[in-house]
Formats: C-alpha cells, structure tokens, sequence
C-alpha cells in the first residue's frame, strides 16, 4: 500500500481564543514572560497607572495596545478604580492580569472581577504581603521562600492561591540574589497559571480554587538539604 503523509496545519483561530489584559506598574518582566510564553491567548492590551512605566515600552514594541490611567490624577481610589475598570472593559477581556499592579484595589473593583482576576506576589502567601517580601523574609529567618499566585479577592495580596513556587533560602544569601531566584520562579509559574485559567484548567467556585487535568504536586523541598 503506497505510503501517504498527512500535512496537518496547525490553525490558531483567534476569535476563539480567550482574551487577557494585562495591568503593571513597573518593569513589567512578569508580563514579558507571559509574551513570551507564546500562549493560546489574546493580550488585548497593556495598562499601568504609571506613565513611566518600562513595560509600556516593550508591549508597544510587540505592537499590543497600550494606556496609561495615571493614579496621581485622581483623588480617591474609587475614582481611579471606576475609570481603570472603564479601560479594561474597552477591551471586553476574560480575564486580568495583574503583573507588579502596585495599586490597592477598593472592595468593589476586586468584586467587579471576581475569578476572572489573578495576582502574583513575591512570597509564599499568606506570609508576607506588602512591600519589602524578600527583606522581611530574610529578617524573619525562614529557610523556605517564593511566589505565589492567586485569584484576586478585596485585600492586599490575599486571595484563593492557584500555585506557589518555593526558593530555598540558604544561610548567609543576600536580598538580591534571593530576589533574583524568586523572580526566575514568577516567571515560571505565572504564564503556567495564565495558560490554566484561560483553557478553563482552573476556576474560583464558591470562594475555593478547582483544578482540572493538572497533576497534584507530589515530593517537597527540604532546605537546607539534609544530610543522608
Ligand atoms: C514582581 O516581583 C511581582 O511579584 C511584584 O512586583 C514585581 C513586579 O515585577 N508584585 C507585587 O509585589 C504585588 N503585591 P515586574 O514588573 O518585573 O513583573
């Protein structure tokens, strides 16, 4: 029987794809990742509260829609939420994004987009939220560290956690280099997490995180190794 080969073409159809936005306040290496990740997903577009922001820059240089909704132009969180929410919604997005967002959301935004917005945070929530993660996590001697991202509930850096990456923290290591570890970790786990949310993998139902066809972590980190 003469052989034959089927070409198949892998056809993306963006119109069935889900849609993200993406808020940063900074740098923006956390969103870059999620570029990078090349996922089955569609950046509407990039919004900061600061104009200045590095991250602007390079979605623009990826041509993905950008806007800025300056916090400092406002003089309450509700305006400022009201308005940023007005920004998101042009783009009809599934889901958002928070990427080094380093604006505290009032109750009603945070409900607004209730399991349809996630965070990440440089610590292993619920330990440490705030400022300053790496530092106090130093100060505070764990021998265990890392990122967290979760589903975004009214609070500062608190939510239903969908994964956590841990860093171990060896005795005499600094605050950069812990930083730098963590940061590789986000950047891991935060295009992960996107990917999952947007194929439906996992939801927020009845206030608690629920996974499908994502395998259960198994094993653990020991820090410092034990000896044998
Ligand atoms: C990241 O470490 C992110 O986890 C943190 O800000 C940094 C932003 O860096 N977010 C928070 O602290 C939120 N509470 P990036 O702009 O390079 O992604």
């Amino acid at each position: 029987m003469a052989g034959f080969t089927l070409l198949t073409t892998k056809i993306t159809d963006e119109s069935k794809m889900k849609k993200i936005v993406i808020l940063i306040s900074g740098r923006g290496s956390n969103m870059e990742a999620i570029l990078n990740a090349n996922l089955p997903v569609a950046i509407a577009a990039v919004i900061s509260n600061e104009p200045d922001a590095k991250g602007l820059a390079t979605a623009q240089a990826r041509n993905i829609p950008t806007a800025v909704v300056p916090h400092r132009a406002f003089t309450n969180r509700e305006d400022f939420d009201g308005v940023l929410a007005m920004e998101i919604n042009r783009y009809q997005p599934d889901f958002i994004v928070l990427a080094g967002f380093m604006r505290v959301l009032t109750e009603e935004f945070a409900e607004r987009y209730s399991g349809r917005m996630i965070n990440i945070h440089p610590s292993l929530l619920p330990s440490f939220p705030g400022l300053h993660t790496h530092q106090r996590a130093l100060e505070a001697g764990v021998r265990v560290h890392g990122c967290t991202v979760h589903f975004v509930t009214p609070g500062v850096d608190i939510g239903p956690i969908i994964v956590q990456a841990v860093v171990p923290v060896p005795a005499g290591v600094d605050e950069d280099t812990l930083a730098t570890r963590v940061l590789a970790e986000e950047h891991r786990i935060y295009p992960q997490a996107v990917r999952w949310l947007c194929e439906g993998r996992v939801q927020l139902v009845d206030g608690a995180v629920v996974y499908d066809r994502i395998a259960p972590a198994c094993g653990g980190v020991i820090s410092p190794a034990l000896d044998e």
